[in-house]
């Protein structure tokens, strides 16, 4: 699903002629296999974000490749990272990143309306990925009228309409409580399961790793080695 090899990345901090180097990300090979939920866990600062926004395709790394579906994506041009972004990866943030003016329903159909599907298909699936969440009867509350969970929900709905193949996650349940932390992290393994979606979560929390079939640990931009098990 997602290959990275020899992936380093650094900033370039400063103006024209004091410009700094920042090293962020250092010789990173890893690997994503289809089905399985994949965390990376370690400490603030230590490249996380950064590693998720490589693979999302918002940054181009300095040295090294990331293929996923068999192709290298880490040299596509915006606009076709974009297409490649709408038709396989779905996101899940931190700060849930919903439109404060539309309801939970709007929210979640918004990316349908952008792609064009016509009402009755809408409707059919956000009507469906609402119930995968549990969230049928918030549909018409906007997003201040809910819970952080419920917020939560919405997001992971709204992540799920395109019908990605992928969900990258970042620091899913950093905002939330920990028993809305364990509803969030029960629904992302029930899709797993029930819709076979590869999940890559980004986590500074040893616990919330704990989901993953497998943990890659992350410190100062480098894989531990060791502390991996395949
Ligand atoms: N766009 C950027 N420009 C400059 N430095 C950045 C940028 N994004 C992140 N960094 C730096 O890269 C390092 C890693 O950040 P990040 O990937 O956000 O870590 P994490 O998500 O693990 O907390 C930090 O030192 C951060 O300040
Ligand atoms: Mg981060």
């Amino acid at each position: 699903m997602i290959q990275i090899k020899n992936l380093s990345h650094h900033f370039e901090l400063g103006k024209k002629g004091r410009k700094t180097i920042l090293p962020v990300l250092k010789d990173i090979n890893m690997e994503v296999r289809r089905g399985e939920i994949v965390s990376v866990v370690g400490k603030s600062g230590s490249g996380k974000s950064t590693l998720l926004n490589l693979i999302s395709g918002f940054i181009r790394p300095t040295e090294g490749e990331i293929w996923m579906e068999g192709q290298i994506v880490s040299d596509l041009s915006e606009a076709k990272f974009a297409d490649f972004r709408l038709k396989h990866i779905g996101f899940i943030f931190q700060s849930f990143q919903l439109i404060p003016s539309m309801t939970a329903y709007q929210n979640i159909e918004l990316p349908l309306i952008l792609k064009g599907e016509e009402e009755k298909k809408r409707k059919e699936i956000v009507v469906r990925m609402m119930e995968n969440v549990g969230l049928r009867d918030f549909q018409d509350h906007y997003p201040s009228e809910l819970s952080g969970g419920q917020q939560q929900r919405v997001s992971i709905a709204r992540a799920l309409v395109l019908e990605p193949t992928l969900i990258l996650a970042d620091e899913p349940t950093g905002s939330l409580d920990s028993e809305t932390e364990s509803e969030i992290l029960e629904i992302i393994q029930k899709l797993n399961q029930e819709l076979g979606i590869t999940f890559l979560i980004i986590t500074h929390d040893e616990e919330v790793a704990q989901i993953g079939d497998r943990t890659i640990s992350i410190r100062d931009g480098r894989i531990m080695e060791g502390a991996n098990a395949v």
